[in-house]
């Protein structure tokens, strides 16, 4: 394995095999995410009975196209997996996770689910999270403001930088799944991730962040020497 495709396939068979027949499973979102999904299909194809609960729009074309069966968390309230990428990783199995603006969803669906497994390339192996941008999901009303207070809430526990409208391709803010924006608050460093998170929630039109704190239960973390676990898997 020497590039991180393979490395994300790698991590995502791994996960593959840690599915069961007749389990409710959460699918991720984002290139790792996609390996494993496309590996659910082929479970589903060779008769496995499955109901998933896709995390974006992106992630449930995918599965439909490969005729997994698709359901949603109103009608399964508890998933027995998820089984999602990241963006930075910790020894804590703290995550960032949102570069795919997938994150609202994303931490819905990993708390409705009783073990929540990370694939990822050995890139997104951190010590200390905030080098990759943190996505904060924000409602359009009155964005300037609502930059305002999350700067004042984070430089309350350590964090400074600047904080980045996110743009589609067109040039466009752009929107998530949820209909909001997403700022990208370039810390370079968090400190204490679980302060960050309580600081971000409180902020009024802070819809959601992508700090995934006690969320994940276990890493599956592949590198060019092989596959490492972090945590628990079971
Ligand atoms: C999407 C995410 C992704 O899981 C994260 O960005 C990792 O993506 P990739 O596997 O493409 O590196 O959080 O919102």
């Amino acid at each position: 394995m020497s590039d991180p495709d393979s490395m994300k396939r790698a991590a995502a068979a791994r996960a593959a095999g840690l599915v069961r027949d007749g389990m409710r499973l959460g699918l991720g979102t984002g290139s790792t995410a996609r390996h494993f999904v496309d590996l659910v299909g082929g479970l589903v194809r060779d008769g496995m009975r499955l109901a998933c609960v896709p995390t974006s729009e992106q992630t449930r074309r995918q599965a439909e196209a490969l005729g997994v069966p698709v359901t949603t968390l109103d009608d399964v309230v508890e998933l027995d997996l998820t089984v999602d990428g990241a963006d930075e990783v910790d020894g804590a199995l703290n995550l960032i996770k949102g570069a795919g603006g997938a994150l609202l969803r994303e931490k819905i669906v990993a708390a409705a689910s009783r073990r929540m497994i990370v694939i990822a390339d050995a890139g997104k192996r951190v010590e200390t999270l905030g080098a990759f941008p943190l996505p904060i999901e924000v409602v359009r009303f009155g964005v300037a403001a609502t930059r305002r207070r999350i700067e004042g809430a984070a430089a309350g526990v350590g964090c400074s930088g600047e904080l980045v409208l996110r743009r589609a391709s067109d040039g466009d803010a752009y929107v998530t799944d949820e209909g909001h924006f997403i700022l990208d608050a370039r810390f370079r460093r968090i400190p204490d991730p679980a302060a960050l998170a309580a600081a971000l929630s409180g902020a009024p039109g802070v819809v959601e962040h992508g700090l995934f704190i006690g969320l994940c239960a276990g890493a599956i973390v592949a590198s060019t020497t092989g596959v490492d676990i972090l945590g628990s898997l079971e």
